[in-house]
């Protein structure tokens, strides 16, 4: 089943793209725009839709969540000890230049923090040089009045089974590389009840 819709997306494309009935569709896309992800005009074709930009968010960010389960074999997988930090991720992730550009790049709105994870055992520590290499998404360094907001790459990953997730590598840091720091849109602590000392699974998709 393919809905590959070029040209003014209607009701009536919709339904015989998906093999739904029209008025399906009709329920399903008044649900889509009460959610504020699509928008409905009326001209001379006749309704029309169009992706708004929280629908594109909402559709990257299922894209990733898929890709992530789908391409099993291209995880790689760390284990650790929660542990707490400085306070210093929350700064970062109450930043409008880093919101934004996780929410564009990653499609989710962090939660402001980082979960940091102590990596100590020899095979993950291991596993988490390999990540050295790998290219993930850059977020490119940002000149703002009189600061300079450094790069970082992120890894899509899913923790203890938690998606959407990401480990994140600032340019800058004040953590060794023992340390990654995760992001995701839950408070992890709380979703996941987990305290100092606590051991999370990470899977990092490259
Ligand atoms: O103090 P610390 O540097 O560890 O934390 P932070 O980056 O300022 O984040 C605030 C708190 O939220 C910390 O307890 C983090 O462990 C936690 N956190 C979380 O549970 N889930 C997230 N997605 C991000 C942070």
């Amino acid at each position: 089943m393919s809905l590959a819709l070029t040209g003014p997306v209607t009701q009536v494309r919709i339904a015989k793209a998906i093999d739904l009935s029209q008025q399906t569709i009709s329920r399903k896309l008044r649900e889509l725009e009460d959610s504020g992800y699509i928008q409905r005009t009326i001209g001379p074709d006749g309704e029309t839709l169009r992706l708004t930009k929280q629908g594109e968010e909402k559709l990257n960010a299922c894209l990733k969540t898929i890709r992530g389960i789908i391409m099993t074999d291209n995880v790689i997988r760390l284990k650790g000890k929660v542990v707490s930090g400085l306070g210093e991720g929350r700064i970062f992730l109450n930043m409008p230049y880093y919101v934004d550009s996780f929410k564009k790049l990653l499609g989710f709105q962090p939660f402001p923090g980082t979960l940091n994870v102590l990596i100590y055992e020899k095979e993950f520590l291991e596993a988490r040089l390999e990540l050295e290499s790998v290219k993930g998404i850059e977020i490119p360094e940002h000149r703002e009045e009189n600061r300079v907001l450094g790069a970082v790459r992120a890894l899509p990953a899913s923790v203890s089974g938690i998606t959407p997730a990401a480990l994140i590598f600032p340019a800058r840091t004040v953590h060794p590389r023992s340390i990654v720091e995760l992001i995701s849109p839950f408070h992890l602590r709380e979703k996941l009840s987990l305290k100092d000392g606590h051991e999370v699974e990470i899977e990092v998709f490259t």
